[in-house]
């Protein structure tokens, strides 16, 4: 069934704000500073963006029959939980006697039913209702007919999507040639072996944007820098609504970790070879989940939406089953490590939720530094060959791709939010500009006069 919402709510940003953020980014800015703290605007996003394919979390955590993962996603609640077969379900968290919450846990497991803690009504791990306590003798009343609310899931190199419209793209689509890294790590065999979770006053984008960039590491993060230089790796490029790159792991180190990253002597990831020993990789995967691949373990952090200026976020950790099970294994090096730049980065995107809602602050450009560094620094790491270098545009999903430490990536979110939405952008009187050249600029047509129309067209 269709959960998608009926109404359609109007994104309440200048026509021109918007079409400036969609330009090449050497000619863009980045998003206006009401994008990151109008409460209209939020609403908008949670409407549009996040009915689609959402990571809930890792398919470890719904393996078994009845083991569950509650999520929130603006004022929705799903449950995505392991079935008999062994195949995860989401349902809508609700119950359909009188709308109860079922389960307010996030995450945990039920033996063969769930039952609601109201009046008792319970369901089968199948969504279906199978007892109703005090209903005998209701006429016109089929039980079959009041099971839990489905929602379209999925799951993708380990990791469990769920998609609230029913309508989204294929996730196979959505994902894209990130499948294929997911499953070189393989995260789907992987086991979680640390969690925590955060409260960050800001805005959710520009949580994931602060992921995808590195020119604050020297300055932010000096241990991770120590680590990986901020101007190492490459761009990574494919299909699929993400962008991501790598860095490189300085000598001497063998993973992202305390100590100077030396793993607790933990074997790699089985399989990894070549670069991919002293890589690690850092993917966004539109829109609420960040991906990083070490050789020897794997970090999810998912971001959960609560106000314009308020974002949760669950950190996970995963190791080889036979490593966790090894004696004396210890993660503390890798999620002490992890712990403390979240919290760096936490800091940052703080700072910078209540410097743009200062009156005098606009949307900025977009840095483009360390081009030349970079390549240079790469063709010693990777033998001359730079994939992606001085691309900034993805011809296939007309989004820029965001080399980490190369480019300041305001762009690429908004580009991904907005493709293929219909958009209906409120406009407001335009005031006269004062000088004559400005005049001459406004009197221009622009690609969103006139109609709403789908941002899919504007490239
Ligand atoms: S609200 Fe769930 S049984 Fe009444
Ligand atoms: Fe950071």
């Amino acid at each position: 069934m269709s959960t998608q919402p009926q109404t359609s709510i109007a994104l309440d940003l200048e026509p021109r704000e918007v079409e400036a953020t969609l330009q090449p980014l050497e000619r863009a800015t980045m998003l206006p500073p009401r994008a990151f703290v109008d409460s209209g605007v939020f609403e908008w996003e949670l409407e549009t963006i996040f009915s689609g394919w959402i990571c809930v979390g890792h398919v470890s955590r719904v393996a078994e029959p009845g083991s569950y993962l509650m999520r929130e996603i603006g004022t929705d609640s799903v449950v995505v939980m392991g079935g008999e077969d062994g195949r995860p379900r989401a349902f809508l968290n609700v119950c359909r006697h009188r709308g109860a919450r079922l389960i307010d846990e996030p995450e945990g497991s039920v033996r063969r039913r769930i039952q609601c803690p109201y009046h008792g009504w319970s369901y089968g791990l199948d969504g279906q209702l199978k007892a109703t306590p005090h209903m005998e003798g209701v006429e016109d009343f089929d039980t079959s007919c009041w099971g839990l609310m489905p929602v379209r899931v999925a799951t993708v190199g380990g990791l469990v999507l769920v998609d609230l419209s029913g309508e989204a793209p294929d996730v196979g689509d959505h994902a894209g040639e990130l499948a294929g890294y997911l499953e070189r790590y393989r995260v789907e065999a992987l086991g979680r072996a640390g969690q925590t979770s955060y409260e960050v006053a800001a805005n959710w984008k520009a949580i994931a944007e602060n992921y995808s960039e590195c020119l604050h590491c020297p300055g932010v993060h000096p241990e991770l820098n120590r680590l990986s230089h901020y101007m190492s790796g490459e761009v990574l490029d494919g299909a699929g609504a993400w962008c991501g790159g790598s860095m490189t792991l300085t000598e001497g180190a063998s993973t992202m970790g305390r100590e100077g990253g030396h793993a607790h002597h933990r074997p790699p990831i089985d399989g990894l070879s070549g670069a991919d020993l002293t890589s690690v990789l850092y993917f966004v995967l539109f829109p609420n989940t960040l991906v990083s691949l070490h050789p020897d373990y794997a970090m999810l952090h998912t971001l959960w939406p609560r106000s314009a200026d308020r974002t949760d976020v669950v950190c996970e950790w995963f190791f080889e089953p036979a490593t966790i099970a090894a004696q004396g294994f210890d993660p503390s090096d890798a999620i002490e490590f992890w712990d403390q730049v979240n919290r760096e980065d936490w800091h940052v995107c703080e700072l910078t939720a209540k410097g743009v809602r200062n009156r005098g602050y606009v949307a900025a450009r977009q840095a483009r530094l360390g081009r030349d560094r970079r390549r240079r620094r790469s063709q010693r790491t990777h033998g001359g060959r730079l994939p992606g270098a001085g691309r900034t545009l993805c011809p296939r999903a007309g989004a820029s791709r965001a080399p980490r430490g190369r480019l300041h990536p305001r762009a690429p979110l908004l580009r991904r939010a907005l493709r293929g939405q219909p958009l209906r952008l409120r406009r407001r009187p335009a005031r006269r500009p004062r000088h004559p050249r400005a005049r001459a600029r406004a009197a221009r047509p622009s690609l969103l006069d006139g109609r709403p129309q789908s941002l899919g067209a504007v490239r």
